[in-house]
């Protein structure tokens, strides 16, 4: 790909404001080398004003989502691409939630412009389990686990029960939950369904990638060892 495109699909600028950033002598190699748009250079190698290009197509983010940002790009309120760099909103292909999170829940969110591993990671038949922490209004009642594991729970105006999922009691009030699927408010309204609220909701980890000590707000660029913890750990 010719160097004003690759610069411009990451959303640094459009062609014509990366052609002029070429030619004030911003872009250059890594020994400071000032390259022409012709020239041939690997992505690695590649500086603008000194400082190293955004990772190129197929990125995948984990995000740490705060309560009160939505996965959209369009929502009045603040958006979950607000946390990021504002050129990432205009990267092409473009940079999507791989799932979505509630506003009101926070935690674990993957973004990638890789439609093949956004695919490969919601997709049913995938199976990776997505791990919850909820606060919930009143105290469980004893019946839940069997009641999420029994693979027969219908939520409310639906027709296909849920399949199985994992709930293990950490204290009266909050619960640890496992989904193996990602239906519309599943949690909020798996615990309706057994008479409860939840107060608050966190997701912790997807397959076997946790969110660790990642503060809200941050996020960071995984690499080919998370992607294979992603898969392999849950
Ligand atoms: N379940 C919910 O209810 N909300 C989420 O954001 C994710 C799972």
């Amino acid at each position: 790909m010719k160097l004003v495109k690759l610069i411009a699909n990451l959303g640094y600028g459009s062609r014509k404001e990366v052609a002029a950033m070429f030619r004030e002598g911003r872009i250059t190699d890594a020994s400071g080398e000032v390259l022409y748009a012709d020239d041939q250079v690997e992505h690695a190698d590649l500086r603008l004003d000194d400082a190293p290009l955004d990772p190129a197509a197929g990125l995948l983010i984990l995000l740490n989502k705060p309560i009160g940002f939505t996965c959209s790009t369009k929502d009045k309120g603040r958006v979950i691409y607000d946390l990021l760099p504002p050129r990432f909103r205009l990267r092409n292909p473009a940079l999507s939630p791989v799932g979505r999170l509630d506003r009101d829940t926070s935690g674990l969110l993957l973004l990638t412009d890789d439609g093949a591993l956004l695919h490969r990671i919601t997709s049913p038949k995938s199976h990776l389990p997505k791990c919850y922490l909820a606060e919930l209004a009143s105290d469980l009642r004893g019946d839940e686990a069997s009641a999420f594991a029994s693979g027969t729970l219908l939520l409310e105006s639906e027709t296909t029960a849920l399949a199985p999922a994992t709930l293990e009691a950490v204290t009266s009030r909050h619960a640890r939950l496992v989904l193996v699927e990602g239906r519309y408010h599943q949690v909020r309204r798996m615990f309706a369904a057994v008479g409860n609220h939840v107060l608050s909701l966190e997701r912790v980890s997807i397959g076997g990638l946790e969110i660790g000590d990642l503060a809200p707000g941050q996020w960071r660029v995984l690499d080919t060892a998370d992607r294979h913890s992603l898969f392999e750990g849950g």
